[in-house]
């Protein structure tokens, strides 16, 4: 409204732009782990309206208080807005998580408000207190939101800490201009809840990959037997769920041709549900137009039944003998063709990985293999995982780790080794606070 109460009406382009930027903020943040702290500044009561934003964009949120600022909120404000508790010091962690797991679950750290001493404190790498102690040990990108007094912020004190951050890659959002708690006007207000909200978005876009179309694979096959029974495996699909965002993170344009999971289809992606390999391979290859990246995560079937039986399969004998047939092998077929597009498969190996992994990527004709171990609990079904990516004359090991976040690592490599962009930029974040 304006102050003699007109309402001002936004022209429909900006109206519009206004949404898609919304609704891509909505696509990014969903799913992941922010942990947000909050230093002892006026502007603590604008991280609440942060939280309640970022909750309604998908993202978790954890909330960590320094003791000076719950003098400003109330914990119980911010553990009713994330539905988590809230970690005000040490002793917390006896209820909940401990501070170095608290550090590990993190996908992005962010301290709004950052008071000057904050900054002085993570730029001296405090540990303290909680706060200081989790910034230390987390390798998640940091970002800050300083709010102070003007006086404080141009002091060449805060200015030298601020310097030694952002040397250490740490992001500096802010401060804005304007009126300030004090009374003063002048560089030092914290960013609004939704330009931070907009600012976190955009670190998880990457666009490492911008416009590359992407056609991903996942989850298992299903390869009938008789009208009511198939062989399959135990493949999720998790993995190639989690390389689908993280590729549309990227800025890709994904396909998704997916066998039977129990996942929703990840926002912003085309996803083809199959059960064969072959309409897998049949879904693939109508999909090859364009396309220039192919990653197989899907645990595809090697065999299959040679004659699936039209009626169910009665019990009659102590044995029955299955004859089964090569399946279809998508992988090595896309690999073959020209024009083709970049392809990465995985290996699943339950030994020699290194091994088989080189010998798979040859085999196969493909620029990379990630090999997992899998076995009981591992690889298959599971939450985490561990890859060994092999490429022609190298190798690089992914340590254990959740596989939405081992997702992203996969495609930045893709992203480096086979679309560079020119003059690039080190990939904003991730782990650039030891990189120094
Ligand atoms: O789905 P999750 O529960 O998250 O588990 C993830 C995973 C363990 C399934 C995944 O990380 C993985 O390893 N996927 C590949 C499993 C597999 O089939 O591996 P393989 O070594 O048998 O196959 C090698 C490659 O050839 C794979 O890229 C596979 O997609 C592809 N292939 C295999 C057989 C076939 N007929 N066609 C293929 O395209």
């Amino acid at each position: 409204m304006l102050p003699g109460g007109a309402a001002v009406k936004r022209p429909f382009h900006r109206r519009l732009w206004a949404l898609l930027v919304h609704c891509r903020s909505m696509n990014l943040l969903a799913g992941k782990r922010i942990l947000l702290g909050i230093s002892g500044g006026i502007a603590a009561y604008k991280s609440a309206e942060l939280v309640r934003l970022l909750r309604a964009a998908g993202a978790e949120v954890r909330v960590l208080m320094t003791a000076a600022a719950t003098g400003f909120v109330g914990a119980q404000t911010f553990q009713a807005l994330s539905g988590q508790p809230v970690y005000c010091d040490w002793n917390d962690e006896h209820d909940a998580m401990g501070h170095i797991e608290l550090a590990r679950w993190a996908d992005f750290m962010l301290v709004a408000p950052a008071t000057a001493d904050t900054l002085a404190r993570l730029a001296q790498g405090r540990a303290d207190d909680l706060l200081a102690a989790v910034c230390l040990a987390s390798e998640a990108p940091l970002a800050v939101a300083p709010a102070m007094n003007r006086g404080m912020w141009q002091h060449p004190a805060t200015r030298a800490n601020v310097s030694l951050l952002r040397e250490r890659g740490v992001h500096v959002w802010g401060p804005a201009e304007g009126e300030q708690a004090c009374g003063e006007s002048g560089p030092g207000r914290m960013l609004e809840p939704t330009e931070l909200l907009q600012a976190l978005s955009q670190s998880f876009a990457s666009g490492r990959l911008a416009g590359v179309e992407v056609v991903v694979t996942a989850g298992p096959t299903r390869e009938p037997l008789d009208p009511v029974r198939f062989l399959s495996n135990r493949s999720s699909g998790k993995m190639g769920y989690a390389l689908a965002t993280a590729a549309r993170d990227a800025g890709a344009r994904v396909t998704l041709v997916s066998g039977p999971v129990a996942l929703e289809a990840p926002e912003g992606v085309e996803r083809v549900l199959v059960e064969t390999a072959q309409e897998m391979l049949q879904a693939v290859l109508e999909r090859m137009e364009g396309c220039r990246l192919f990653i197989a995560t899907a645990a595809v079937a090697d065999y299959r039944p040679r004659h699936p039986a039209q009626e169910k399969i009665k019990k009659q004998a102590d044995e029955l003998v299955l004859r089964l047939e090569p399946a279809p092998d998508i992988l090595a077929t896309v690999a073959a063709r020209t024009p083709r597009p970049v392809c990465v498969g995985f290996a699943a190996e339950t030994q020699e990985l290194e091994r088989y992994a080189h010998r798979k990527r040859l085999a196969k004709g493909v620029e990379m293999i990630a090999a997992n171990r899998v076995g009981a609990g591992l690889g298959f079904d599971s939450d985490d995982n561990e890859l060994l990516l092999v490429w022609e004359g190298g190798s690089r090991r992914l340590a254990r780790d959740r596989k939405s976040r081992l997702a992203r690592q996969l495609v930045d490599e893709i992203a480096t080794r086979y679309f560079p962009r020119s003059g690039e930029e080190k990939a904003a974040g991730h782990h650039a606070k030891y990189s120094a």
